[in-house]
């Protein structure tokens, strides 16, 4: 029975290491605390929630009928889309014949990490996802450390030294995954951070996953930059993931792409992950599909969501950031996405006098206490046992503070996105408003600890 209950007797070493991802665990007791009749400010969950775009919606609508397996590598409509559209943005050429459709990008970056062989290189703070993904592959995380001075971009000398570190250590780096903009931290990087980064992987002879699955959220003007940018992709060891879900607030339809280089690297890794695909997934559902079709149109329609989208969650997301830095706390200035991050280390004694000590002590608190849900820095490998900044930090999404419910969405939505455009117009963000009100009790509260 005790071996049954360790689960060392029926699982793999690899799942017994697996957990509930601590999203979901946030979520249950935002829940908990629902069901007690207590307010939550959910700050804790990274789900677009704008209303679908009306041709897109009206898409799915009419093929809802349509219950066929499509082809594993995708609908060829939403590929030609998907390669039109960012042949656009990274001024690459990219066909349909590059371009992977799944059930979400997530299934995807599993599957790579699965079938490419080495060790991987993580930024800190990442995703939640891609370390218990890539220990699950069976292989190690080596992370890239990042600062908040700079706003957790990544350096040449972050780079060389995990690298050594890597080898020292036993391990083979052979893949590295970067996500800009980025959750947790909003950042993005710049031109010159792609150059060290790519060069660093040509050096190394790694494999560069992009993760830009927030690439049309970015605060200025046109997409972010990208290591797929320009004719150096297609002779180049980098795969391209993204996909439907924060864009266009479609998460729960599943749609993700990967793209591949044209070349032997490409060819090679495209095939496989299809051959993986034919036994994992299949394919993503048909009516999705066809509405990812619609949303990665270049129409000028399309623009225009993409163009709202971007303007309301920066004029939500910089509010928020305003109002942290306002409190006093230690946070960078996100360029996209919709997460801030901030480190509440300057009321550290404080802190310490309350008996928290860690991010998650710290979002246990803040839950039960003032009502704020929030995910601990250690959910994207901060090292709660380290320093003082790691310790402390806190993802915040602002992805939650649109509407009250579903109708809301509806109802409100469309013209709150219309409205996003205006600059001389300050949006109606009365849950952000809340948010912001109750964070500031949260650090009034701290302020009068006796320490
Ligand atoms: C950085 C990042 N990558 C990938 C995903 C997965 O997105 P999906 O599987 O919905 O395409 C998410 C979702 O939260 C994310 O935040």
């Amino acid at each position: 029975m005790g071996s049954l209950a360790t689960g060392s007797s029926l699982l793999t070493k690899e799942a017994r290491k697996l957990h509930l991802s601590p999203t979901l665990q946030i979520n249950e007791l935002v829940q908990e605390r629902l069901n007690k009749g207590k307010r939550v400010l959910h700050l804790g969950f990274g789900e677009a929630t704008f209303p679908i775009q009306k041709d897109v919606l009206e898409a799915h609508r009419q093929t809802s009928q349509n219950t066929s397996y499509l082809p594993v590598a995708g609908l060829m409509k939403l590929r030609e889309r998907v390669a039109q559209f960012q042949t656009r943005r990274l001024d690459t050429a990219i066909s349909a014949d590059n371009v992977v459709i799944a059930p979400g990008s997530k299934p995807l970056l599993f599957a790579l990490f699965d079938i490419l062989q080495g060790d991987v290189l993580l930024p800190r703070p990442s995703w939640v996802s891609y370390e218990p993904q890539v220990l699950h592959a069976g292989k190690r995380v080596f992370w890239v450390e990042t600062d908040d001075g700079d706003r957790h971009t990544i350096t040449a000398s972050s780079l060389n030294s995990t690298y050594k570190q890597a080898v020292t250590a036993g391990g083979n780096p052979r893949i590295m995954l970067i996500n800009s903009p980025s959750n947790p931290t909003g950042q993005v990087f710049s031109e010159s951070t792609i150059g060290i980064i790519s060069q660093f992987c040509q050096e190394h002879d790694i494999t560069l996953i992009s993760d830009e699955i927030y690439s049309d959220v970015h605060f200025e003007e046109g997409a972010a930059p990208s290591v797929c940018a320009g004719s150096g992709f297609n002779s180049g060891k980098v795969i391209l993931t993204g996909g439907l879900s924060k864009t266009y607030s479609a998460g729960g339809w599943r749609v993700g792409f990967a793209i591949f280089p044209s070349n032997d690297f490409g060819t090679l890794v495209r095939n496989t992950i299809l051959a993986y695909a034919s036994e994992c997934w299949s394919a993503a559902s048909a009516p999705a599909q066809e509405a990812a079709a619609v949303a990665f149109d270049t129409s000028s329609s399309m623009d225009l969501y993409r163009q709202q989208v971007a303007a309301l969650h920066k004029q939500c997301t910089v509010r928020l950031y305003d109002a942290l830095r306002g409190c006093g706390l230690a946070v960078p200035e996100p360029r996209g996405a919709f997460y801030v991050y901030p480190s509440f280390h300057p009321y550290t004694k404080e802190l310490e006098a309350l008996g928290l000590f860690t991010s998650l002590e710290l979002s246990r608190w803040l839950i039960e206490e003032c009502g704020i849900a929030a995910l601990p820095g250690s959910a994207f490998g901060e090292d709660d046992g380290g320093l003082k900044g790691g310790r402390y930090r806190l993802r915040m999404a602002t992805s939650y503070l649109y509407f009250r419910n579903q109708d809301e969405r509806y109802t409100k939505g469309y013209e709150l996105l219309r409205t996003a455009l205006d600059t001389e117009k300050e949006l109606e963000l009365p849950l952000l408003d809340e948010a912001i009100k109750a964070i500031q009790e949260a650090v009034e509260k701290l302020k009068g600890v006796n320490c």
